[in-house]
């Protein structure tokens, strides 16, 4: 009894937990869907190298080996030394990064977290769409404000690239779009693909044996494939007599 009790508070709990992270979810994020490949080697070389210029000095990656990176990646040691190296360190090391966290919560009020695996614990669609909805706000300690993460202590820190957005609200306050008010470097088509890279590289980042595992995967299906067809010759001849 006492069990079935919990069983159906813990099933009420569930939903009511789901409905309302789905209340909270803006329909407008719908609109900002990633397309991520990690079979595609040259975005991630274009993300790494773009996560290593504009995301490294806040953002570690601590569970991520420098020198892992570049064998995956086919990226040369000599190259990768020169151009990619994070903060100065060995290319035998892990991603970490030398801000301390209580300069960082003076900084940005909060501490940047460790992206490791937020591409699988958030979703790569969560990534791409937090740096794809920055828009300008007066109340805000940056000056932006951005629909994936509300109230975010992320400063835009792509606004060049990307240019300024405002927000659209209907009669409620309720953001239910985007305008852009000024360009950035970039057209709006190459900073998708941008974003979409460095997201790309996250999700890559997020489990890198994976890239492994599908190559290793495909042999393993061939073997089973022909393993079939050897062991089905063989049963016909153990059993060609016994009739
Ligand atoms: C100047 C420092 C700084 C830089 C540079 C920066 N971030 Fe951040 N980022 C932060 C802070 C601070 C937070 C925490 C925000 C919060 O909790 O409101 C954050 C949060 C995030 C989150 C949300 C994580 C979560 O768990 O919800 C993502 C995703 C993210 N950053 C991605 C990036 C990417 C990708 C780049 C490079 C394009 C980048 N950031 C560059 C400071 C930075």
């Amino acid at each position: 009894m006492i069990k079935n009790i919990l069983v159906v508070f813990i099933v009420f709990l569930a939903t009511v937990n789901l409905a309302y992270s789905a209340a909270q979810k803006n329909e407008l994020l719908l609109e900002y869907k990633s397309t991520t490949s990690i079979n595609n080697k040259a975005s991630l070389q274009r993300g790494a190298k773009y996560f290593v210029n504009y995301c490294s000095g806040c953002h570690s990656l601590k569970y991520m080996r420098m020198s892992t990176l570049a064998e995956d990646l086919d990226i040369d040691e000599a190259i990768f030394s020169k151009n990619l190296l994070f903060n100065n360190k060995k290319i035998g090391e892990t991603m970490t990064i030398s801000m301390k966290e209580k300069d960082a919560i003076e900084w940005f009020n909060a501490v940047p977290p460790d992206l490791s695996l937020t591409a699988r614990s958030k979703g790569a669609d969560y990534i791409f769409s937090k740096l794809n909805t920055y828009y300008e706000d007066d109340l805000t300690a940056t000056g932006y404000n951005n629909i994936a993460l509300p109230n975010t202590s992320m400063p835009n820190v792509l606004a060049n690239l990307q240019g300024e957005q405002k927000v659209i609200i209907d009669s409620n306050s309720y953001p239910i779009g985007l305008e852009k008010v000024s360009n950035g470097s970039l057209s709006d088509v190459e900073y998708k693909q941008l974003t979409n890279d460095i997201t790309n590289f996250l999700v890559y980042v997020s489990e890198p044996a994976k890239l492994k595992r599908y190559s290793i995967g495909i042999w393993v299906l061939m073997f089973i494939f022909i393993f079939t067809i050897i062991a089905y010759f063989t049963k016909k001849e153990f059993w060609k007599d016994v009739k």
